[in-house]
């Protein structure tokens, strides 16, 4: 619920909560963010955290935990096996999912290790409503290919669809007939899709896809690493989930879907990650992999520590208030942009705002990568580190072709409870002011590119003098504030 304000006009979002640890932040001047972001490769992946004044590249393991979950991380028990952590994480997981096993991993592509290695051969398909890059690069290395069934959309930019997520189901049953289903190793669905924009998944679409998937003998499996946000939504969008508590939902979920995993660096605001089912076959064959790849059974990987903030942050998941922050200072931002005529992803999704580059620079082709190029003025102009959500994090195709991506964006992540109201303004307004000199942003081209999930770490190089140009503009229009 928004608490409302006497003041018609100053209708913000109201923290809940108040802060009692922080950590200063340091905000150099626009001529040292040149420098920094030159010696990072023009990647803001390389960036060092210390030349970073907002740090919006993600929401992942850098939300503020609360009291609870600190207190309860010193009770972690680091025995290798038979750890009393465990089994509160497990009884947490059953109340919280009413799911019976669990089995740990590190993080959440971990999770996605051992189901692609357990349920992949090559050859087959994999249908999501979209990939997400670490998911798809997994699937790839087994061999499998992925189809993605966003219905058309949630790939518009701008839309009024309260459920951007969502599979399309006639497309789905489609090609299901079209490639029998004994060639599709899975159906992953993705709640709050990361790469459209952390756009939301309706429970009826979810629950719609697990029963395709059972009628066709497909395995259903959740992605719950953005359900968090996602199921902010459902509860304030969807008539079926108004009288349903989120823990009604979530039992749902857990009853529905053949296998739930997630990364706890997003869901629960800690870290690790966690495979759970009903169905004792499916975790018998993924079991194995465990101490292979993560650790013994009762850790799997993670510190124990991390396992008792789970705990406590999973059952914090079912407050409503909560897990209403993130989304509300969300769509704080991307109405304070769209105000003044920033084109951005709307409706306001889960996990940050997304700036539309592509839409911003349409002078930079897709080839010298919009986005990219647009969060390297981003952080020069401003400290604010965003991540490319374009081209760039693409793979290239086999041929060596480059891979277009749907949308050009730039991903302003909103680590929950981090950030104050007035840094979230000095935010939107250095993207206005960007915005407004949109035109002297220029491309990139690259110096070294990887083979692999090369936007984490590869480096590149603007295309021409752009960023001293922007640099001075920013001097001409500031003068000498940072
Ligand atoms: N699935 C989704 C939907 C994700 O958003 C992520 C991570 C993963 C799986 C992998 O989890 O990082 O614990 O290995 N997303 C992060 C992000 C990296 O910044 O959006 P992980």
């Amino acid at each position: 619920m928004q608490i409302k304000f006497y003041q018609q006009e100053e209708q913000v979002p109201l923290e809940m909560h108040k802060v009692r640890v922080v950590q200063k932040l340091f905000l150099r001047p626009v001529e040292e963010r040149l420098q920094c972001i030159k010696e990072a490769g023009n990647n803001t992946f390389l960036l060092q955290n210390k030349d970073v004044f907002m740090d919006m590249i993600t929401d992942s393991g850098v939300n503020a935990m609360s009291d609870n979950q600190v207190a309860a991380m010193s009770i972690a028990d680091d025995s290798y096996a038979g750890s009393e952590t465990c089994n509160r994480l497990v009884k947490a997981l059953e109340d919280v999912f009413g799911t019976k096993y669990f089995l740990p991993a590190h993080q959440g592509r971990a999770c996605e290790n051992i189901l692609a290695e357990t349920f992949v051969k090559p050859g087959q398909f994999t249908l999501m409503n979209y990939h997400f890059t670490t998911t798809k690069a997994h699937i790839t290395r087994m061999g499998g290919s992925v189809i993605e069934l966003v219905r058309p959309e949630g790939l518009l930019p701008v839309s009024d669809d309260p459920f951007k997520g969502n599979f399309d189901i006639p497309r789905m049953k489609q090609i299901i007939k079209e490639l029998g289903a004994k060639n599709i190793a899975f159906v992953r669905i993705e709640a709050g899709t990361n790469l459209i924009g952390g756009q939301p998944v309706s429970l009826e679409n979810m629950l719609e896809v697990a029963q395709i998937c059972k009628e066709n003998g497909i395995m259903s499996i959740l992605d719950a690493s953005l359900l968090q946000d996602n199921l902010y939504f459902m509860k304030m969008r969807e008539p079926m989930c108004k009288d349903m508590s989120i823990k009604d939902i979530m039992h749902l979920l857990g009853k529905t879907m053949d296998i739930i995993y997630f990364s706890a660096r997003k869901l629960s605001f800690s870290r690790g990650g966690a495979i759970i089912s009903n169905n004792e076959d499916y975790i018998l064959k993924m079991k194995e992999f465990i101490p292979l790849y993560e650790g013994f059974l009762t850790y799997g990987g993670m510190e124990v520590r991390s396992m008792e903030a789970m705990a406590v942050g999973l059952r914090e998941t079912l407050d409503f208030e909560y897990i209403s922050q993130g989304p509300q200072f969300i769509k704080y931002l991307v109405d304070e942009l769209d105000k003044y005529g920033v084109p951005v992803v709307k409706p306001a999704g889960g996990l940050g705002a997304h700036v539309n580059a592509g839409a911003i620079v349409p002078h930079v082709p897709q080839s010298q990568y919009p986005a990219a190029a647009f969060a390297t003025a981003l952080y020069i102009i401003s400290g604010v580190r965003g991540m490319e959500r374009g081209t760039l994090s693409e793979q290239r195709n086999p041929d060596g072709t480059e891979r277009y991506a749907d949308m050009e964006l730039v991903r302003l992540a909103m680590p929950r409870r981090v950030f104050t109201l007035s840094q979230v303004k000095y935010c939107a307004d250095r993207v206005k002011w960007l915005y407004d000199n949109r035109e002297l942003i220029g491309g990139l081209k690259w110096e070294e590119e990887p083979k692999v999930l090369r936007f984490f770490f590869g480096r590149l190089q603007p295309i021409g003098d752009w960023q001293e140009k922007l640099v001075a503009k920013f001097r001409e229009d500031f003068g000498d504030s940072l």
